[in-house]
């Protein structure tokens, strides 16, 4: 039996090991043991507990609590909790999932260890150092055994960076899994709206972004007469707050951060989603809606060559304009982000790995 640690702790990564917890109970149950250590980099309700209960994820076996903090002190907490963890366990391998400060401090912690590490959304690259996430996801990348890639263009990059070939595995997205998984469960049809949000540092820590963003969104519902349904990160509900909040927007309905379910429902509402996540923008690819990119650049290029996102940055011109050339925009399906097996792939890449098939 395989006994591996999986470490998840931002809202983005509970949704992902969903996928991969469910396919070892449909599929490897008798091969694969799985623990979940959740740091508690998210602790409201809305940010993580929610996710456990809907998307029936087992509990997480340990809880760091270590809350939030500047990076450098969140992440040696995750990292001294971690490695407690590992130390004591006798993990065979460590599972991480895509950029966030709990996937830098599990590698991290693992590798130190000889553990080996499992990447799951390998080879991203914005090519942005400025952002923390691409740290994350450079150093993980390089202390990690195997490379579970998205995209073909993930792929690449791995490649381009002298990875060695045999360690870079081409799984397809694990979000995909559950999209086609949750596929018509609980997706009612509503009103048409457009979904917005925005949680990125350098958009919710410059209040001059922040406006202008702010500007674009509420000129747009304005403009096509829909309500701009604004589920709201706690990052930004305290920048909002700063900037003497979202009164004089009318057009913005700002929302409790939605569970997985009511964000795809909303996604099937959508004429138009406007975000700088990265998860949104490819399930907004996956059920077929056009995107703009609150960003100057985006991991997940092949959604732009699609002609389904356009990046559009902090930009109102730019936003407003981007929302009209995709209006009613028809996207063609997600082949490039493979065949949403990707959670079985990378369990029998595992396992081949272990030589325990
Ligand atoms: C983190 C990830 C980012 C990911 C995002 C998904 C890093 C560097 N960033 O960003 O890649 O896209 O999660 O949401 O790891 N907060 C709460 N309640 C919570 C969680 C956070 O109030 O449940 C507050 C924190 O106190 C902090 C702020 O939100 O002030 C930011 O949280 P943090 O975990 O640092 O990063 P995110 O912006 O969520």
């Amino acid at each position: 039996m395989l006994k591996i640690l999986t470490i998840v702790g931002a809202r983005p990564q509970f949704i992902k090991a969903a996928a991969l917890s469910h396919a070892i109970a449909e599929h490897f149950s008798d091969a694969v043991h799985e623990d979940i250590l959740h740091t508690g980099q998210h602790y409201d309700d809305a940010m993580s507990e929610q996710f456990f209960t809907e998307l029936d994820i087992p509990r997480p076996a340990f809880n760091l609590n270590v809350g939030s903090g500047p990076h450098g002190a969140q992440t040696a907490r995750m990292l001294a909790g971690t490695e407690e963890v590992l130390t004591n366990g006798h993990y065979d391998g460590v599972v991480v999932y895509g950029d966030t400060n709990s996937t830098l401090a599990g590698a991290l912690a693992a590798a130190k260890l000889h553990i080996p590490v499992y990447h799951i959304e390998a080879g991203l690259r914005s090519f942005n150092r400025d952002m923390p996430e691409e740290i994350n996801r450079v150093v993980t990348d390089h202390i990690s055994t195997l490379l579970f890639a998205p995209t073909h263009t993930a792929v690449a990059n791995l490649e381009h960076e002298g990875f060695d070939n045999e360690s870079i595995i081409f799984s397809g997205d694990i979000m995909l899994d559950n999209v086609l998984h949750y596929a018509n469960k609980n997706i009612d049809n509503g009103d048409q709206i457009i979904l917005a949000t925005v949680h990125r540092d350098f958009n919710t820590d410059s209040p001059e972004r922040l406006t202008k963003i702010l500007s674009a969104l509420d000129a747009i519902g304005k403009q096509y007469s829909l309500p701009v349904i604004f589920p709201v990160h706690p990052r930004t509900k305290k920048a909002i707050e700063h900037i003497g909040g979202l009164g004089r927007y009318i057009h913005i309905q700002p929302v409790q951060p939605l569970s997985y379910l009511d964000t795809q429902t909303m996604l099937h509402r959508s004429q138009i989603v406007l975000t700088d996540s990265g998860g949104l923008q490819k399930e907004a690819f996956f059920c077929g809606k056009p995107c703009v990119i609150l960003r100057p650049e985006t991991e997940w290029t092949e959604i732009v060559d699609a002609g389904a996102a356009i990046t559009a940055d902090a930009n109102p011109n730019q936003i407003i304009s981007a929302c009209k050339a995709l209006w009613n925009k028809s996207i063609t399906a997600p082949i490039q982000f493979g065949d949403g097996h990707a959670a079985l792939k990378i369990l029998e890449a595992i396992l081949q790995k272990q030589h325990c098939v």
